[in-house]
């Protein structure tokens, strides 16, 4: 009885897993959806009824059951190298000549690929069976990501086919097609969730839940591009052994061709930019791989890219527009930036408006004039910017050159250029702009931290001359802010509240919040934790500074003109400031690991958090670097998620966090 049910089982495993590979795979379907949901509910049936036989390779059990606390490091037995890059097709020819010139020899067959713009993957497969997945992390250790790679329905969790060696290690892209994309981000516009900047981005983050269950949902895809560690070699080339991946049944971008001319490349690599949109996912250029192993070798690598491989990166996405009226924005140290009101134009998957000139040498350096029909650029995540104008275009020759203003747009008040620099600055201290700039980055979150100080409110402040200086906010009483429009009395009091909150703030968020040129929060922490407090900070002399790590001339130079300017108004700031020591941890919880919060939380303020990561032994910290263990990301994460998103940081949610405090 019981081997029958066996076979029975596995004969609707092995349909499954056909119609897993004939879909995900091969792209041609057999069944309709509706029998393959009858095949998957059958087998998931017989396996509830006979909990015995299940098998970690079952296609049932694709998701595992509860969320991880983190991700284990896993050591990868052969590193994961980069891909250097070129741009044109002269440093396509030069590649070709220094592997020619190695090899001596001027006939070199090429594998060409299209670039896919996902996350490095390491799988390893054991007898057959996959047994883990790895990032690519630094390179040398990735994370262990098992459980969300076994939700991707088109990586196979049991290879197929004849000769699969006994241990192979597949490395490929993970990626989120653009359909998924799109439906993901509209799900998350109706949910009032922020929007994932680009299918990576997307990609990245559904990668690094710790909740396998929302990776399943996120439609991830994966392309094999080549192995690592092989217990059995599979073929003498990249090409053979590709084609062998496939019929082990994983998937393989069908777009990959042999050259054997680099003219032949440089062709191949042109067609593809024009019709890289027409693809379902999204790439950034081609990769080009010599297909002899034994070259290969021969070729060798350096420590970060091996010699046998280049990319060809495609030029970044443009567009063309017009150009409606420049802007002038005044910045906290009063540089006059100019920006670009733009016809609204589709690029890279966003309309754009508005774009940046950067300062006015470079309106000068483009002759950009209002009316103007220019191409915009955007690349990576960068903001667009107006790089070309198409003077042909220009309709009328009546149109001047832009000027640089001569007085501050917003305070009228002279304006100087910056000794051997492009930027023009207001020079007046009490100019309106400039000092709602200076409150709003004192206030914002990765300084004070002042909730609900937004820019309406700032704006009435510095109108109404309430606030000339961020010392000026810790004199604010209620009857002051009742004067604002729309500020009620529970709104005076919870910015009342707020404002109180911050004078415990640590000194490193009071140095960045100064807004001194080129101290940003990383430098601030730097400053506060070789000072203690910044009023030590302020008689530190040039030189000193000068000779910290990470500091040099430029900053020490920039932190001693500030205090020689503002020594009286910082030092009455300082005194509103009473900075919390470090509470001893009440559990060990969270010891030794480095947590960055970003974005608005649902149910737990910033403080609760903070205070929680605290009590748990954890480490707080505003920037993301290497050494972040978890972002914890709410509402509206920002660059913070990006950035942790690029450097494989671990991503959780609020909900996540706090179940891995009871959970630990
Ligand atoms: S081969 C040693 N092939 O590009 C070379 N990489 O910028 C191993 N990538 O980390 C990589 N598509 O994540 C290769 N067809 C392709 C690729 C590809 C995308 C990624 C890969 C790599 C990065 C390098």
């Amino acid at each position: 009885m019981t081997q029958d049910i066996q076979k029975k089982i596995e004969r609707l495993r092995t349909q499954i897993r056909n119609c897993d590979r004939l879909y995900y795979v091969l792209n041609q379907p057999e069944i309709s959806d509706r029998r393959y949901d009858e095949l998957f509910a059958e087998l998931k049936k017989i396996e509830q009824q006979h909990p015995e036989l299940i098998t970690a390779d079952s296609p049932t059990q694709r998701v595992s059951g509860e969320p991880a606390a983190g991700f284990a490091a896993i050591t990868h037995p052969e590193p994961m190298l980069s891909i250097d890059n070129t741009y044109n097709a002269d440093e396509l020819k030069a590649f070709d000549q220094r592997v020619a010139k190695s090899l001596k020899t001027d006939s070199c067959e090429y594998v060409v690929e299209l670039k896919i713009d996902g996350l490095a993957i390491s799988l390893r497969y054991e007898a057959g069976l996959l047994t883990s997945a790895a990032t690519r992390g630094d390179g040398l250790t990735g994370d262990d990501v098992t459980a969300n790679i076994r939700t991707i329905k088109s990586i196979p969790l049991r290879l197929c086919g004849n000769g699969i060696p006994d241990v192979l290690e597949v490395r490929g892209e993970v990626y989120m097609p653009k359909k998924s994309f799109a439906e993901l981000n509209e799900l998350r516009a109706e949910a009032e969730q922020t929007f994932f900047a680009n299918p990576r981005n997307a990609a990245a983050g559904s990668l690094k839940l710790l909740d396998a269950r929302i990776t399943a949902e996120r439609r991830l895809a994966f392309f094999a591009y080549s192995t690592g560690q092989v217990s059995e070699p599979l073929a003498d080339t990249h090409y053979e052994t590709l084609q062998k991946l496939k019929n082990f049944g994983l998937p393989i971008n069908p777009n990959i061709s042999r050259a054997g001319k680099i003219n032949e490349v440089i062709d191949i690599c042109l067609s593809w930019d024009k019709r890289r949109s027409e693809l379902d996912y999204q790439t950034d250029g081609m990769v080009v791989k010599v297909n002899q192993f034994r070259s290969q070798q021969l070729l060798g690598a350096t420590g970060r890219a091996p010699r046998w491989c280049i990319s060809y990166k495609f030029p970044a996405e443009q567009a063309q527009t017009k150009l409606i009226s420049i802007d002038v924005q005044v910045g906290k140290s009063g540089a006059l930036t100019p920006v670009a009101n733009l016809e609204p134009v589709l690029l890279a998957g966003t309309t754009v408006k508005r774009a940046s000139l950067h300062n006015f040498d470079e309106v000068k350096r483009l002759d950009v004039r209002l009316g103007d029909t220019v191409i915009i650029e955007k690349a990576g995540e960068i903001i667009p910017q107006v790089i070309e104008v198409i003077q042909k275009n220009r309709i009328t020759s009546a149109t001047k050159p832009i000027e640089p203003p001569k007085k501050c747009p917003a305070c009228g008040k002279a304006v100087a250029k910056d000794e051997n620099g492009v930027y023009i600055r207001c020079t007046n201290d009490c100019c309106p702009a400039k000092i709602k700039e200076q409150i709003t980055y004192f206030a914002a979150r990765d300084q004070l931290d002042i909730e609900g100080l937004g820019p309406a409110i700032i704006d009435q402040l510095v109108e109404k001359k309430l606030v000339m200086e961020p010392a000026d906010l810790y004199k604010l009483t209620k009857q002051d802010l009742l004067k604002l429009e729309r500020m009620g009395d529970k709104s005076a009091d919870n910015l009342l509240n707020a404002i109180k909150k911050s004078e415990t703030k640590s000194h490193a968020r009071i140095i960045a919040g100064l807004g001194i040129q080129h101290v940003g929060i990383q430098i601030a922490e730097i400053l506060a934790e070789r000072y203690g407090h910044t009023a030590k900070l302020m008689g530190a002399k040039q030189k000193e500074l000068a000779e910290i790590d990470q500091i040099g001339p430029v900053i020490a130079k920039s932190i001693c003109d500030y205090f020689e300017k503002w020594r009286e108004r910082i030092k009455e700031l300082l005194t509103y400031f009473n900075p919390q020591t470090e509470k001893i941890a009440i559990s060990h919880k969270l010891t030794g690991k480095t947590i960055v919060v970003t974005g608005s939380l649902e149910n737990l303020t910033r403080n609760q958090i903070e205070q929680l990561i605290k009590d748990n032994g954890g480490k707080i910290s505003s920037s993301v670097s290497k050494k972040t263990d978890f972002l914890l990301a709410g509402e509206n994460p920002g660059s913070k998620l990006e950035k942790a998103e690029k450097l494989g940081v671990t991503v959780i949610s609020e909900k996540e966090f706090v179940e891995m405090i009871n959970k630990l």
